[in-house]
């Protein structure tokens, strides 16, 4: 492969993702995040924002110091503290690199930084010279650059690579851009800026009118070589350009493209499920590539053809996404090594105090269930990562349901402190019941916003996943959890994302403590 043809690829899960309502993740969950990463073969992870939080600055720095392989990137704006918090936090780093970015567009400028256009690129020069004093490999972006004017544009990338940028970054900020101007943006730049040849060009699209993956596909016709994207398209508002699109456009239109990436496409499938689970943001059935639906096919004449050669109605085939059959893999019988090598094989990295909690689970479930799929295993993998202390417990409970009376619940607790707690209440049905119940035992009020099930693998006996989100004080909290009855699936969501709450007041209480999901 030439470096012509080398497409880097830039995730920004963890760092522009994060920034979606309510995907915030604890240190276990973006460690967790980052191996899968590595393993997925990106180029470069954006582990976070070190100066936006401790929990931002302890992320980085954990991510930098234990994941190697990947360049790891940390955000900074054009000031010394942000820049200097981000090098103490990627200093140990195998190979870091500090992203310095500052808006330049006529409406930041005029009302988010009330800056003329001197002071704007005074600040972008000495923001990346201040990052080149650390590191020899500083990104630059000028925030909203979809919407700034051309020449202002040129200027500021001009200047900024003069003081020593060595990728630069063209963000469409708010997803204005469509393809042929974004495009036309990234030929103007080459056309018109000295010294654009010695750095990277990079790309980094949100999705507000759907185009992120478009746009970046077109900037890469005109020579962009980085693509900065984030698992599942998780980001801001819309998101951003989803990485398993990009590359499986590239790769399945290499034709067009003539473009190469490192990345091992059959982690895709298990690298957005890792993704959803931790952060408990579902993704869309018809979602490209990753969907429930996305090799699905219903149609008769498809079917037909299909059967008679799949390339008539597939451009992809799914087991190159890591999309496998649900396979039965371990069963009572099975011992500890087996399972082990397993949980290795599907991707997680779970430390010994973890695998022995995954252990005795497997032992439990397959008491209850005849076959254990791929997928029970990366459940009960997954209920490993969160590593967050165990607030409210559930001890028990039962539920009457049927036509014609009171669905109610009776739940039991074990509160933080120790001591169990009981109650009970009516609802709407039996897992409303047992919600109302929480509620009244924890104390804390909550809205529903939003409840899912689904079966995580096939059979009568398959388990059921639950998944809940719930507002408290304007902000959204998530729990998801997984059993062979649904309706302790959806108490112990709910209670995970009642801890969640609790995590958050703590947290409030004291800044010291690291904020988990919410
Ligand atoms: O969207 C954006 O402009 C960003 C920058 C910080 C690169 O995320
Ligand atoms: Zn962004």
């Amino acid at each position: 492969m030439s470096e012509q043809n080398r497409l880097i690829i830039f995730d920004t899960t963890l760092r522009d993702g994060e920034q979606s309502p309510g995907a915030s993740m604890n240190l276990a969950e973006k460690l967790e995040i980052a191996h899968a990463l590595r393993e997925l073969g990106v180029d470069v992870i954006e582990a976070g924002f070190p100066i936006a939080s401790p929990g931002d600055f302890e992320a980085v720095q954990a991510i930098a110091r234990q994941v190697h392989g990947p360049i790891i990137c940390g955000l900074a704006r054009c000031n010394a503290d942000d820049i200097d918090r981000a090098w103490e936090a990627l200093r140990d780093a195998e190979r870091a690199r500090i992203h310095v970015f500052l808006a330049t567009s006529a409406i930041h400028r005029e009302f988010k930084l009330r800056m003329a256009k001197e002071e704007i690129v005074r600040r972008a020069v000495d923001g990346v010279r201040r990052a080149r004093d650390y590191c020899a490999d500083v990104e630059f972006s000028p925030e909203d650059a979809a919407r700034t004017e051309l020449d202002f544009l040129a200027e500021v990338v001009e200047r900024t690579i003069e003081a020593g940028a060595t990728t630069i970054n063209i963000p469409d900020t708010v997803g204005y851009a469509v393809p042929e101007q974004y495009a036309a943006t990234i030929r103007y730049l080459k056309q018109n800026v000295r010294g654009i040849d010695r750095v990277v060009i990079s790309v980094h699209c949100h999705n507000d009118l759907g185009l992120a993956v478009a746009n970046s596909l077109a900037a890469l016709r005109e020579g962009a070589r980085q693509v900065e994207c984030t698992i599942n398209g998780l980001g801001e508002r819309a998101g951003n350009c989803a990485l398993e699109e990009v590359v499986m456009a590239v790769r399945t239109r290499n034709d067009y493209f003539q473009l190469e990436t490192r990345i091992n496409t059959k982690r895709l499938c298990p690298t957005s499920r890792l993704v959803s689970h931790v952060t408990g943001i579902s993704v869309q059935r018809n979602k490209a590539i990753v969907g429930q639906n996305a090799f699905a096919h219903e149609a008769g004449i498809h079917q037909d053809g299909l059967l008679k050669e799949r390339r008539t109605y597939e451009i992809i085939r799914p087991e190159d996404v890591g999309l496998t059959q649900t396979e039965l893999v371990l069963g009572k019988h099975s011992g500890r090594h087996a399972l082990r090598e397993r949980v290795r094989e599907l991707g997680y990295h779970l430390n010994d105090e973890q695998f022995e909690r995954v252990f005795e689970a497997f032992k439990v479930l397959a008491d209850r269930k005849k076959v254990i799929y791929d997928a029970d295993i990366e459940a009960l993998a997954e209920a490993q990562i969160h590593a967050e202390p165990a607030l409210w417990k559930l001890e028990g409970f039962t539920v009457s349901a049927g036509t014609g009376g009171f669905p109610m619940a009776a739940v039991c607790l074990r509160h933080p402190e120790g001591h169990k707690l009981q109650d009970a209440a009516c609802g709407d049905g039996p897992v409303d019941a047992v919600f109302q119940t929480i509620e009244r035992i924890t104390g804390l009020d909550v809205k529903l916003k939003d409840y899912q099930v689904r079966s995580i693998s096939g059979g009568e006996d398959a388990q059921g996943e639950a998944r809940v989100e719930v507002e408290h004080q304007g902000r959204i909290f998530r729990g998801t959890a997984v059993s062979t009855d649904i309706i302790e699936a959806s108490a112990l969501a709910f209670l995970q994302a009642i801890n969640r709450v609790v995590l958050r007041r703590q947290a409030r209480l004291n800044p010291q403590t690291e904020l988990v999901q919410g």
